[in-house]
């Protein structure tokens, strides 16, 4: 049975997620003197990490169909939920997940094309239905920019301009299928722009999760 707690963490590349995921774990173990479970998606297994590898192999750039690379993803959670996720939240733990399904409803969803009513049978069975009780949805406008001045190893070289306008329309693509994810589930997501300062994003996430600890408790 589920007592514990499940956040996540969702949105483009490059925009911040990973800093925003280490500063709630620093506010959650150094201010709130709690032990919070950090996994990122896709990893966090043995046989997660090796998937993750497979994703990110250079040599298998654009050799990877969208729906291998569903399946890879879906894989990697399955793993994962049965091996920490579940387990973790049935021992009344609070979980931090670095992405999780809406990252697959978004990018091989609403960026590959994949069917989303398959997309959402598949997540629910691989996630055992267990639904995040907050998820945090970094967005931000200017997407473009901001690939530009980081390049991404899951993504494609842009060394070409009809590679690299293809990587943004799809970014576009993953952008927009997470607001409309976030839009249809307002109570379960805490949407904020990305652009905002660290520091002020920080405290809104550690304000939003303080509050939905004490409702929990
Ligand atoms: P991540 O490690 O979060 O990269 P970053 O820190 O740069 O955001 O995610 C790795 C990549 O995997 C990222 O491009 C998003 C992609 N991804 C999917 O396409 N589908 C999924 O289901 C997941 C979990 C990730």
């Amino acid at each position: 049975m589920r007592k514990g707690l499940l956040i996540s963490f969702e949105g483009l590349d490059k925009v911040g997620k990973s800093t925003q995921v280490d500063r709630l774990m620093e506010h959650l173990t150094e201010h709130r003197k709690l032990n919070p479970i950090l996994v990122r998606e896709p990893g966090s297994t043995e046989v997660g990490e090796k998937i993750r590898d497979i994703l990110a192999d250079p040599a298998l750039k654009g050799k990877i169909s969208p729906l291998c690379e569903f399946m890879l993803y879906s894989a990697s959670r399955a793993q994962l939920v049965t091996e920490v996720i579940s387990p973790k939240l049935s021992a009344g733990e609070l979980v931090i997940a670095d992405r999780y399904y809406d990252s697959s409803s978004a990018y091989q969803g609403f960026g590959r094309g994949i069917s989303l009513e398959f997309i959402n049978k598949v997540n629910a069975t691989v996630t055992l239905d267990l639904v995040p009780d907050l998820s945090i949805l970094l967005t931000v406008e200017n997407f473009v920019s901001e690939s530009r001045k980081k390049p991404d190893r899951f993504a494609p070289n842009l060394f070409d301009d009809r590679l690299e306008q293809e990587f943004m329309d799809f970014r576009k693509k993953v952008q927009q299928g997470f607001l409309e994810i976030a839009q249809k589930e307002p109570a379960r997501f805490l949407v904020l722009d990305a652009n905002e300062k660290r520091e002020q994003l920080a405290k809104k996430i550690a304000a939003r999760v303080d509050k939905l600890i004490k409702e929990k408790s």
